[in-house]
């Protein structure tokens, strides 16, 4: 109890715990520290701290970063644990570190550090995931499934064509989380609760050390806003909810009914009593794991919504909310990565399927439209009641997959040229992340004493 005592005494331990974040704050432990030590090497720059006490804070810092984080449960959050940790073991030179700082900007900074982290794994499992689609959608450019609308046959293509459709969605998430760590990797260090502080910190040469591209200007923003949380929580949310569409897909095609794909078995569970089930787990808990997703987005603009623009302890609640939606993210993109590398498109039932339902009358009615000059309503209406009475008209799914030059199609070549040009600008996207974390990590790994 480093902080409540002069003005209200001990408190009661059970209410410490209530209002508590120590449970949730070993996910930024790190961060606090790494801004910690930023804002030490500050105070001695500035001269607010001599550089003895300030090296014997820094170096005390740094073993406690690599101590386990284990807390009593007598302080409010890891900020006072790591405070009563220096004091404790310096003494009154301890106590210092809480010149020219607050807990608000400090956790806003911790925050934000952590966060680009995640957003930078989560872009790589993005890019191996678009890299197995990519490789998937040349595999089976040829590959015929039949498309559904309305859960019902609709058109002829390829699991090839299916998998640019993934990619395509992955590529434009891409771009939006690529955008949005932008705005995450900001400093809001030095800004103390919210109209900043009576020590000249240089806030820029803050937001330098720790690799921030840099700061948050505004005290009040830069303190209060949880912005860079929500815009992220609701990209990758909505990703998650997109992407988690094709789940129903795949887990309709492998029905025994149609039986149009096959999954690595590793993706399958199976039942305690009927011994011929093949379940497919990893899509069912994927797909229900993106629902508690909505559920945390939701959670974090309700916890938001009455808050003043200024730090409230609600705040404190909000964020692991978003440490959920980014484990939910990072785990179901490797998921489902796995799982398009080892999808299997089963020939012959998709074939039988082929000659049952009447899934290239759209084409039919379109060259009988377009061949005898009659409008294509006629057509339409003709091939209708060619259905209705029980022929079956079409043509050759192969000529309706090969004769469209329609861009983005199922054309298998127009589909393995695309794909093969989207590996090439996967490419530079890949080695765009990997210089921004290559730029992270040498800065963290230099304040923390390499
Ligand atoms: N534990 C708090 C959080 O996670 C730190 C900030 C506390 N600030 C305060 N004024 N009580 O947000």
């Amino acid at each position: 109890m480093v902080y409540r005592e002069g003005l209200l005494g001990r408190g009661e331990l059970s209410k410490i715990r209530y209002i508590s974040s120590l449970i949730d704050d070993i996910e930024i432990y790190r961060e606090v520290i790494l801004s910690l030590i930023t804002h030490v090497n500050e105070l001695g720059r500035v001269g607010a701290l001599s550089s003895s006490d300030a090296e014997a804070i820094v170096n005390t810092l740094r073993s406690i970063a690599k101590e386990q984080y284990r807390p009593g449960d007598e302080y409010e959050d890891v900020h006072e644990y790591i405070e009563a940790t220096l004091i404790h073991r310096l003494g009154d030179a301890g106590g210092w570190i809480g010149l020219g700082r607050s807990r608000n900007d400090h956790v806003a900074a911790a925050l934000r550090l952590r966060l680009r982290g995640l957003i930078l794994e989560l872009a790589s499992r993005v890019i191996e995931l678009r890299r197995v689609a990519l490789n998937k959608a040349i595999e089976t450019a040829s590959s015929v499934i039949i498309g559904t609308t309305h859960r019902q046959p609709a058109q002829v293509t390829t699991l090839g064509h299916y998998m640019l459709y993934l990619d395509e969605l992955s590529s434009d998430f891409l771009t939006n989380l690529l955008t949005i760590y932008e705005v995450v990797n900001k400093s809001p260090l030095g800004s103390g609760p919210l109209a900043g502080t009576m020590v000249k910190l240089n806030r820029v040469r803050e937001a330098e050390e720790l690799a921030f591209n840099g700061i948050v200007e505004n005290t009040i923003y830069a303190t209060g806003s949880r912005y860079f949380m929500l815009a992220p929580a609701s990209i990758i949310v909505s990703y998650l909810v997109e992407l988690g569409r094709f789940i129903n897909n795949i887990e309709m095609w492998l029905t025994p009914q149609l039986n149009y794909v096959t999954l690595d078995p590793s993706h399958l569970a199976t039942s305690s009593i009927m011994p011929h089930k093949r379940n497919p787990a990893t899509l069912e808990v994927f797909r229900a794991r993106i629902g508690e997703a909505v559920g945390h987005l939701t959670a974090m603009y309700a916890i938001e919504r009455p808050v003043e623009a200024g730090y409230q302890l609600d705040l404190q609640e909000e964020a692991r909310h978003a440490w959920s939606i980014m484990r939910i993210a990072i785990d179901g993109v490797g998921i489902m990565t796995d799982l398009l590398r080892g999808i299997r498109v089963n020939e012959g039932r998709v074939n039988e399927d082929l000659a049952k339902y009447p899934v290239t009358a759209a084409e039919y009615a379109e060259l009988m439209s377009m061949n005898e000059k009659i409008p294509f309503r006629d057509a339409h209406r003709e091939v209708a009641v060619m259905i209705r009475e029980g022929r079956n008209p079409g043509i050759n799914p192969t000529d309706a997959i090969e004769g469209k030059e329609v861009l983005g199609g199922p054309n298998p070549s127009v589909v393995t040229e695309s794909a093969k040009a989207r590996l090439i600008e996967l490419n530079s996207i890949e080695a765009r992340v990997k210089e921004l974390m290559v730029r992270v990590n040498k800065a963290e790994a230099e304040l923390m004493g390499g």
